[in-house]
């Protein structure tokens, strides 16, 4: 179906046309409460300033020449001039018989379906994952779902942290370490998992200093790395296979949509920052000066606008004094290739806000150097920090950042005891099941529905409480409205006949016609979510309909034999779909049948 919102706006739009001779914006929005009406349009008011009228005289002109009654009952002016209008039951019914008739709820496609790359996740080889990354994979995550769902070609690129310096003593002092074990290859065995690897990270980083041959194997493991030395290059892959063993295991525990075919890490770019650096140095600017210059040694891009604390041209640097090239050149390098070989229309990246400055850095060369045109839409997606109860940044004990798979780990497992208290009956297979669900669902609801750009405060009583805003709560409400269906087939009603058997839904119940009124605005909760690449309007829009839901299933009796059954059958059946839809194709979160 149409967007309501843009249907209502056309119309509105014509008529401030026709009363006025003047294109202006119809300006609706949903209404701030139901007493007075469903939407709300401020378009007639906002011109009337403009045009120094009467708005409410105006309003009053809109309104006569406003031709919207096979849509909404007749429309009435209110306070300065604001038009408040109501859906008739008849547009709605109308409306919940084609989603139900749609394998997709009857969203509508987009029509400009543009070629989508979304950055997100990017872990650091040789680390493990932390909470830290929690938020840009499933972040990035939903807006892939959300952008695929409408109809945009998406591209998944996982940038991972493969390349540089630090690899060079790692590979020297893996190396260390698998011939002092006598073994070669790759035969590290159980035990010795990333975070051996992580420890041997830190032991590399003390030997450069204190061990001069460890410090010179280093340097010659880097040149290896760089030359393309196949001793270095293969234990260099062997540490990178044991980090992508780690973070693929955590991709598939958050029901991430990431898998091998969407890593593109840094070293995937490393022939080309020769080129990148190359190009900005041959490329003049409108003054006939080169885009990258020498300055204290190193090799920059000055971009228009950008300045030092203290007034300077603020460098990007692209090339060190000792030649070595940046995550800045990289992620120069990367763009050209999502540009020219992916065929981006547009590019978003999700990384914590401390990026900000680097991506309006690199937008901006990137179009000095015309490598992108004005067609190209860049985005650089932010988001806040997870916190602890004491509103610090997340840690542990010991001041260490927390392990993502300590923290899954942890919500399963509280999950499970919420799951034995409430259902010790179950089998141990389906207690493991509904514990997962519940647990990693909490994790990534509690981010979802908290808004992306500010910190928030994490706590697993919050997130896993049955109340409120949470992936219990929704999963809880999903549940219910399954077993209502499984009551009536107990019963011997044939749900689905009975649903089929629905002509014209009878919408006569206020309780009844909220539902569907909030069912049929799933389409556009996904536009609003996607618009400002923000899930948290998803979840609230998902919150709401349980609440709706809740409040219909107080007032309407579902299952007694009376004509409306039918049509509360089908209020109950479009209920769970649109939440199951919401929280497992979009959020990537598992709905449970039973909790
Ligand atoms: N590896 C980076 C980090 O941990 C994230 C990569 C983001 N993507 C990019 N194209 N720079 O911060």
């Amino acid at each position: 179906m149409k967007n309501v919102i843009e249907l209502i706006s056309e119309r509105i739009t014509a008529a401030i046309e026709q009363a006025t001779g003047q294109k202006a914006a119809a300006m609706v929005t949903p209404a701030t409460d139901s007493k007075f009406g469903d939407y709300q349009s401020n378009g007639a008011f906002a011109l009337a300033k403009q045009l120094k009228n009467n708005p409410r005289q105006l309003a009053e002109k809109v309104v006569a020449a406003l031709q919207i009654d096979d849509i909404c009952l007749p429309p009435e002016i209110a306070g300065a001039g604001f038009i408040n209008l109501r859906l008739k039951p008849e547009f709605v019914a109308e409306n919940l018989l084609r989603i139900a008739a749609n394998p997709n709820l009857d969203i509508e496609k987009t029509s400009n379906p543009q070629t989508v790359v979304v950055d997100f996740s990017g872990p650091n080889i040789a680390k493990q994952m932390h909470v830290g990354h929690l938020r840009s994979t499933i972040l990035g995550d939903c807006i892939c779902n959300m952008l695929g769902f409408i109809g945009h070609d998406v591209k998944r690129q996982n940038h991972i942290g493969d390349w540089g310096k630090q690899f060079g003593m790692l590979c020297a002092l893996y190396d260390r370490k698998c011939i002092e074990m006598g073994r070669q290859g790759k035969t590290l065995n159980a035990s010795e998992t990333l975070s051996d690897i992580e420890a041997f990270y830190r032991e590399a980083q003390q030997l450069c200093n204190t061990d001069k041959e460890f410090d010179q194997e280093a340097r010659e493991a880097i040149a290896g790395l760089h030359s393309g030395s196949q001793v270095w290059l293969a234990r260099w892959e062997e540490i990178v296979s044991y980090s992508r063993e780690h973070y693929e295991k955590i991709y598939e525990k958050l029901r991430v949509g990431l898998s091998d075919l969407h890593v593109r890490g840094e070293s995937e770019y490393r022939d080309k920052l020769a080129d990148v650096v190359n190009d900005l140095k041959q490329k003049k600017d409108s003054q006939g000066n080169p885009l990258a210059v020498e300055s204290d040694g190193a090799i920059c891009v000055f971009p228009d606008g950008f300045k030092t604390k203290e007034g300077n041209p603020m460098p990007f640097i692209i090339q060190k004094t000792d030649g070595a090239f940046l995550y800045a050149t990289t992620d120069l390098a990367a763009l050209r290739y999502r540009i020219n070989e992916l065929k981006a229309d547009r590019i978003i990246y999700v990384t914590d806000a401390r990026q900000k400055l680097h991506f309006e850095m690199l937008f901006a060369v990137a179009r000095k150097a015309g490598w992108i045109n004005d067609n190209i839409k860049l985005d650089h997606i932010t988001f806040g920090s997870v916190l602890g109860e004491d509103g610090k940044p997340l840690k542990t004990r010991s001041g260490e950042n927390v392990k993502l798979k300590d923290l899954l780990d942890e919500a399963v497992k509280r999950a499970k005891a919420v799951v034995e208290e409430k259902n010790p009956e179950l089998s141990a297979d389906e207690k493991e099941k509904i514990a997962n669900a519940v647990g990693i669902g909490a994790v990534k609801y509690a981010d979802y529905s908290n808004n992306r750009t500010s910190d928030y405060i994490f706590s697993f009583d919050k997130m896993l409480a049955m109340e409120g805003n949470t992936a219990p709560y929704m999963q809880y409400a999903y549940a219910r409205v399954k077993s209502i269906g499984r009551k009536a087939e107990q019963k011997g009603i044939n749900v689905e006949n009975e649903i089929n058997s629905v002509k014209t839904p009878n919408l006569t119940e206020p309780a009844e016609l909220a539902l569907a009124k909030h069912l049929i605005k799933y389409g556009q909760s996904i536009n609003t979510a996607l618009s400002d690449l923000r899930p948290n309007f998803l979840t609230n829009y998902l919150y709401e309909l349980a609440q709706e839901f809740s409040g219909f299933y107080n007032a309407c009796p579902v299952l007694e034999d009376t004509p409306a059954r039918p049509t509360r059958l089908l209020l109950c059946d479009l209920t769970a779909k649109t939440i199951r839809h919401g929280l497992e194709n979009l959020l990537g979160i598992e709905v449970v049948k039973q909790m």
